[in-house]
C-alpha cells in the first residue's frame, strides 16, 4: 500500500484510511470462499449502508441459528474489508451477512457465480459528499477537512476512502450483469421506505408478511434508529468518533447540500456530473418534491 496522505493510503486504484487492513488481506479476498446464502451490502461510504444494515439484518432476524450472539449490526454485519480483530468468517453460521464499501475487482470472484446476493445502495452525490464532510469532521481515522471547498476538491478527485464516487458506481454498475445484484438509491429508499424495505425483501427470497415488513420500518426510521443502541453506531468510542462534531445518523435527508454548496460549488458540480456520469441511465433525486429545503 502506498501512502498517498498523512491518512490515506492507496492500493489497486482503491484508497483506504491507514491502518484499517493490509494488502495481503485484501488481497487474500480473492480465495475468500462465498456460500450461497452470502449477502452483501455494498456502498460507497455515507449512502446509507448503516440504514441498510439495519433493513437487511432485520429481514434475515429469524433465520439466524445464532441470534443474541452478536450485540450490534456491525457484528452481525461485519465490515469484509477490514480484518483486524475479527473472527474466521469460515466458521460463521448462515445467512452470513456482509458490508463493504470495496470496488468489484477487490472482492471475491466467487460473487460473480450470481448466487450470494449484492444489495448495492446509491445516493445522489451532493448530499453524499456533504455527508461524508461532517463525517471526516468527526471520524478520528480520517484528516478534518480544512473547509467544504477543499473536501469538495479531494471528493473530486478521488483523494478520499473508497476513492472517487463516479468510479465507484460506474464499476458497479457496468458489472451488474455479472452479480446477483439489487441497485436501490437512498432517495428511494427516503422517499418510501416501505417499498424499499418491500423489494430488498423479495430480492433476498424472505417472504415476510405485511405486519412483519411495518415492524422493519418502524424500527428503520431516522428517529428509531437514533435511539436503537444496536443501529445507530453510538458503540463505538468517543476517541474513534467525536460526537459532538457528527454521528451515523446525522441529518437523514435529501436535498441538505443546498445548505452547504455555494451556487459556483454547485455549477461546477453539475458540469463534471455531466462529463463523468452523463453516458449512465442513472437518474438520481436531488432535492425533495423539487421544494428548496
Ligand atoms: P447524513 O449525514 O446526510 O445525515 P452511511 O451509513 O453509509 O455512513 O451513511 C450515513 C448517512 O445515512 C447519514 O446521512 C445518515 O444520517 C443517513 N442515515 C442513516 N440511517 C438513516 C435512516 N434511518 N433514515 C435516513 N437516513 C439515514
Amino acid at each position: 500500500m502506498e501512502n498517498i496522505t498523512d491518512y490515506l493510503c492507496k492500493y489497486k486504484d482503491y484508497v483506504f484510511a491507514i491502518g484499517v487492513t493490509t494488502a495481503e488481506y485484501i488481497d487474500s479476498l480473492q480465495n475468500f470462499e462465498i456460500r450461497d446464502s452470502d449477502v452483501f451490502v455494498v456502498t460507497y461510504p455515507k449512502s446509507g449502508t448503516v440504514w441498510t444494515q439495519q433493513i437487511v439484518t432485520l429481514i434475515c432476524e429469524s433465520d439466524f441459528e445464532d441470534s443474541g450472539l452478536y450485540p450490534n449490526n456491525l457484528e452481525r454485519m461485519p465490515w469484509l474489508e477490514y480484518r483486524e480483530g475479527r473472527p474466521d468468517y469460515s466458521l460463521r453460521a448462515s445467512p452470513r451477512l456482509f458490508a463493504s464499501h470495496l470496488t468489484p475487482v477487490l472482492m471475491p470472484p466467487g460473487l460473480r457465480d450470481r448466487r450470494a446476493k449484492v444489495i448495492y445502495v446509491m445516493r445522489n452525490p451532493k448530499d453524499n459528499v456533504v455527508s461524508y464532510y461532517h463525517f471526516c469532521l468527526a471520524w478520528a481515522a480520517l484528516e478534518t477537512p480544512k473547509s467544504f471547498d477543499e473536501f469538495l476538491q479531494h471528493f473530486l478527485s478521488g483523494q478520499v476512502g473508497a476513492a472517487s464516487w463516479f468510479d465507484h458506481v460506474r464499476a458497479w454498475y457496468s458489472r451488474r450483469e455479472q452479480y446477483n445484484i439489487l441497485f436501490l438509491t437512498y432517495e428511494d429508499m427516503i422517499m418510501d421506505l416501505h417499498t424499499a424495505v418491500r423489494k430488498i425483501c423479495h430480492f433476498l427470497e424472505r417472504d415476510l408478511d405485511e405486519a412483519a415488513i411495518n415492524r422493519i420500518v418502524e424500527k428503520a426510521t431516522f428517529k428509531n434508529m437514533k435511539t436503537d443502541p444496536k443501529a445507530n453506531y453510538e458503540f463505538l468510542p468517543e476517541d474513534m468518533l467525536n460526537r459532538e462534531k457528527s454521528t451515523f445518523l446525522r441529518k437523514g435527508t435529501i436535498g441538505d447540500w443546498k445548505n452547504t454548496f455555494t451556487v459556483a460549488q454547485s455549477e461546477m458540480f453539475d458540469c463534471v456530473y455531466q462529463e463523468r456520469m452523463g453516458d449512465l441511465p442513472l437518474k438520481f433525486i436531488w432535492e425533495m418534491n423539487g421544494q428548496p429545503l
